[in-house]
């Protein structure tokens, strides 16, 4: 069934209060709600009452504390139906048995390691009972949870804990939470466990004293401080930053080791993949504690942006998702990086958006109509979300963004809203039409704009042309002119100042590109510059500008902007990887030009900036070139090369490199703060560039920081630049002493999987079905089918694209397989098919054949029956 916006109407009921009381029991838990619910003025009069259900079995049922007769209710797994239900307020009993251990969807309430846990977004409140699950339906909650004191001797629930104690004469024990804040059963939570706690009190701006909390496995809790430590940090921005304070007596995190997502911001309970949790020097690398501190602040920021204000339906999900996702990227730019945090972002927009929004499962924004909803929990709703949001920020300037966000935050606290009334917003704050700007959510499709510029030295005039297209998107044949800010500014090829000026760029450097092209002309200018267009990527676009290879090094050198002295660098290297790819032996001699230009970046500003040097030296990867090539792909070539580029650069550079990392080397015991990180990232690029220049004096090189490494991101960055040795006993022999560290800790074992999984030679389908066998592998752990399944099929181009097809076989056989236990994260894997239709021929048989195998399997899921009808569409 498909669901359409156009479609929504309001709920004919209204549920005020939920009362719960859940009965903690591994195969047997017993739930009983009483809802109090009203017909909702702006629904129909006559309706009957329809809730939701999944897999739900029914065992009690009561209307104002009375059975009701067989003839007036019909209960099956997926819905409870009372035909003629009371028109006044009444007292809905319901009690209903599901089976935590059983549930393999992870979706509902189910086992993690022993412990219960909930997941309720989308619509997995349905899973535990008989609901409105829709979030336009918003309720006050209290909810009583009841366990075995020594299988569960934490009990946490969503809200403020009001009561709690043993049950006398049993061995059973119970706790009450009350959640003041009506909220929609999306984000409804409770958790059982045996978990230890580390906490601290805060105290909010506004004199709120809070204590807040997160819960690990047994044993783990030094682990936990660094999340801690994040959560403190974002409560503190938010307040600062967006006046957001916190509004409840405790916020607690849970980590849990079965999750299908990254996290989710349940009102004061956030329940976690325990990978975005869990660190310590020993265990984690820099980019896990990086990707710690912003989920911990993306969660904490939906508690104002998705909690107090949350959707009106499931279309308006970037409303929450876009928005925070912005959200968690301001604040990882205050405390991090600006300029490496956005390179950071824009590198993981043009890796999974772009590709997504070129493919068949492109979609817009918000989009228009959905077969199963989990599947829109995409690159596009989110990072495309979020550029929307950085976009009208630049369109309507900070101090208008600023004023709209509080009139948003005023205005539509405590409601189910849609993107129109966000907008209004805006609109208000700036009186700025912004019905245009608007296309932005219903569009699909990434723009392409393209930008020539023209000198005339007589008249001292620089004209800059631009013109954007959008190319045909699934059911969207024709694309309309959108509004796109374009930051720019001219460089002077000296890099000296000119001081140029067009009465159509404002003061902020912004030019606003709204209809189809458009041209800018510059007065004043006294030499020829180089134009610097998109600065910062201003919007969610593909940019085509033809420079040179000088003009592009001129902006390596002088950009003021640091994006674009990055961006150049990584135009110069794609422009010679796509030709190189033409080739069929590639001669990284070529790279010369390029090795030079990096040479001389690195000498002049690799010590002061090494975070971002490394962004500089790290070469385009092989599915940006592949995007780039558009057509008739053939990784192979691509691989090849990159490799030879790599290998000519790191050739060149070896002296400075190696000189560096001496430079850079650190005695102190480790610290994950961004500076540190940064010269342990840009030691770890040369540490790579050298071993693709001499692979002998690599293997050297890794050996020796494998075994000195007092942490885990240099131990990490060893092995993986070990994967792409040439194959050797002492190779394995590395991957072997890794895993006989580690064997104890998954997520570590997850790292290793993932190496291995996205090792470019021939042997590695082989490889990864051998480590499916492992013991540390487990088909019901999604981290652990992401790390080997999903690192084969999205960081393994070469492989998964095998010419002989086995790769997409092979893939297909393990989309098949988990869709009987988990569809959400069966249905993840297979849109890494997505790019299908871009590979050369060959290929591109091969995915169809592996793609309609799929889609004759009968009794798919919606989940992955959705995926692959739209894949072949
Ligand atoms: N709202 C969560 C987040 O963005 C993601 C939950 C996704 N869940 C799902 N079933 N698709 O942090
Ligand atoms: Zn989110």
């Amino acid at each position: 069934p498909v669901v359409r916006l156009v479609d929504y109407r309001p709920s004919d009921f209204l549920i005020d209060r939920v009362e719960l009381d859940v009965r903690l029991h591994p195969s047997e838990t017993r739930i009983k709600a009483i809802l109090s619910i009203r017909p909702n003025p702006a629904g129909r009069a006559d309706a009957p009452l329809i809730l939701d259900g999944d897999e739900l079995r029914l065992l009690d049922l009561a209307v104002d504390g009375t059975a009701l007769p067989p003839d007036a209710f019909a209960a099956t797994p997926q819905n409870l139906t009372l035909f003629d239900p009371p028109r006044a307020p009444f007292r809905l009993t319901i009690e209903t048995v599901v089976d935590p251990s059983a549930n393999t969807k992870l979706m509902g309430l189910y086992r993690s390691g022993g412990v219960y846990c909930t997941q309720c977004e989308a619509e997995g409140f349905r899973r535990i009972t008989y609901f409105l699950d829709r979030p336009d339906v918003l309720s006050v909650y209290t909810t009583r949870i009841e366990a075995e004191a020594g299988e569960a001797p934490v009990l946490l629930g969503n809200g403020n804990p009001v009561a709690a104690g043993a049950i006398p004469g049993t061995s059973r024990h119970f706790a009450v939470w009350e959640d003041p804040h009506p909220k929609p059963a999306y984000l409804f939570a409770i958790v059982g466990g045996r978990l230890d706690r580390v906490a601290e009190p805060y105290r909010t701006a506004d004199g709120r004293d809070a204590e807040i909390a997160v819960y690990v496995e047994p044993g783990k809790s030094e682990r936990a401080a660094f999340a801690l430590d994040a959560l403190r940090r974002s409560m503190r921005w938010d307040e600062r930053v967006f006046g957001r304070n916190y509004d409840l007596d405790v916020f607690n995190v849970v980590a849990v080791s079965d999750f299908n997502m990254g996290a989710m911001e349940n009102k004061g309970l956030n329940i976690f993949n325990d990978k975005y949790v869990l660190a310590s020097p020993q265990t984690a690398t820099d980019t896990d504690y990086a990707n710690i501190e912003a989920i911990i602040a993306h969660e904490y920021f939906h508690n104002w942006t998705g909690n107090r204000i949350t959707c009106r339906d499931w279309f308006q999900l970037c409303l929450k998702e876009g928005l925070t996702v912005f959200r968690d990227q301001e604040f990882s730019a205050d405390e991090r990086s600006r300029a490496v945090q956005r390179i950071g972002d824009v590198r993981t927009l043009r890796a999974r958006q772009f590709p997504e929004d070129a493919g068949p499962l492109s979609h817009p924004v918000r989009p228009t109509e959905y077969r199963e909803i989990n599947n829109f929990y995409t690159a596009t709703v989110y990072e495309k979300g979020a550029e929307i949001i950085r976009m009208l920020k630049s369109h309507i300037g900070a101090a208008d963004f600023a004023r709209g966000m509080n009139l948003y935050f005023e205005r539509c606290d405590g409601t189910a809203a849609t993107v129109e009334e966000f907008l209004a917003c805006f609109a208000e704050a700036s009186g700025r039409d912004l019905s245009h700007f608007a296309r932005w959510y219903a569009q699909a499709g990434t723009p392409r704009v393209v930008v020539s510029g023209t000198y005339d030295a007589g008249g001292r005039t620089y004209r800059l042309d631009l013109a954007q297209s959008t190319a045909p998107t699934p059911g969207q044949p024709l694309k309309e002119p959108v509004v796109i800010p374009v930051a720019l500014g001219l460089v002077a090829e000296d890099g000296g100042r000119l001081d140029a000026h067009s009465p159509r760029v404002r003061d902020d450097g912004v030019f606003v590109l709204d209809r189809a092209s458009d041209s800018i002309l510059f007065s004043d200018v006294a030499s020829r510059p180089v134009p610097s267009v998109f600065r910062g990527l201003s919007a969610p676009v593909r940019v085509a500008l033809d420079l040179s290879d000088a003009d592009l090094l001129t902006l390596l050198r002088h950009d003021t902007d640091p994006f674009n002295r990055w961006q150049a660098g990584q135009s110069l290297a794609t422009r010679l990887l796509v030709r190189l790819a033409g080739v069929s032996r590639p001669d990284g001699a070529e790279a010369e030009g390029l090795a030079q230009a990096l040479l001389a970046f690195l000498r002049g500003n690799a010590e002061a900036d090494p975070a971002f040097a490394a962004q500089v030296l790290s070469l385009p990867s092989e599915a940006e070139i592949a995007q780039e090539i558009a057509a008739d792909v053939d990784p192979d070539a691509i691989h090849r090369a990159r490799k030879a580029v790599r290998a000519h650069v790191g050739g060149a550079l070896r002296g400075e490199l190696m000189r560096l990392r001496d430079a850079l080397a650190s005695s102190a015991p480790y610290s994950p703060d961004a500076a540190s990180a940064g010269r342990r990232s840009l030691r770890n690029m040369a540490l790579e560039l050298i071993a693709a220049g001499d692979s002998g004096a690599g293997a050297g090189l890794v050996a020796a920081q494998y075994r000195d490494a007092d942490n885990m991101t240099d131990r990490l960055a060893a092995l993986a630049v070990n994967a792409g040795l040439p194959p050797s006993a002492e190779r394995e022999a590395l991957f072997q002493d890794f895993y006989d560290r580690y064997r104890a800790e998954p997520l570590v074992l997850d790292k290793w999987f993932a190496i291995q999984a996205a090792m470019p030679e021939d042997g590695t389908l082989e490889r990864v079905l051998r480590l499916m066998n492992d013991p540390a592998f487990s088909i019901t752990n999604p981290n652990r089918v992401r790390s080997l399944v999903g690192s084969f099929a999205l960081n393994n181009a070469t492989q998964f694209h095998r010419a002989d097809g086995r790769g997409y076989a092979f893939l297909a056989d393990m989309v098949v397989a988990l869709d009987g236990t988990n569809p959400q994260v069966a249905a993840r894997l297979l849109t890494a098919f997505g790019t299908w239709r871009t590979m050369s021929a060959e290929r591109r048989q091969g995915a169809e054949a592996a793609l309609r195998r799929v889609a004759s399997k009968p009794d798919l899921s919606p989940d992955v029956s959705d995926i692959v009808h739209r894949s072949l569409g």
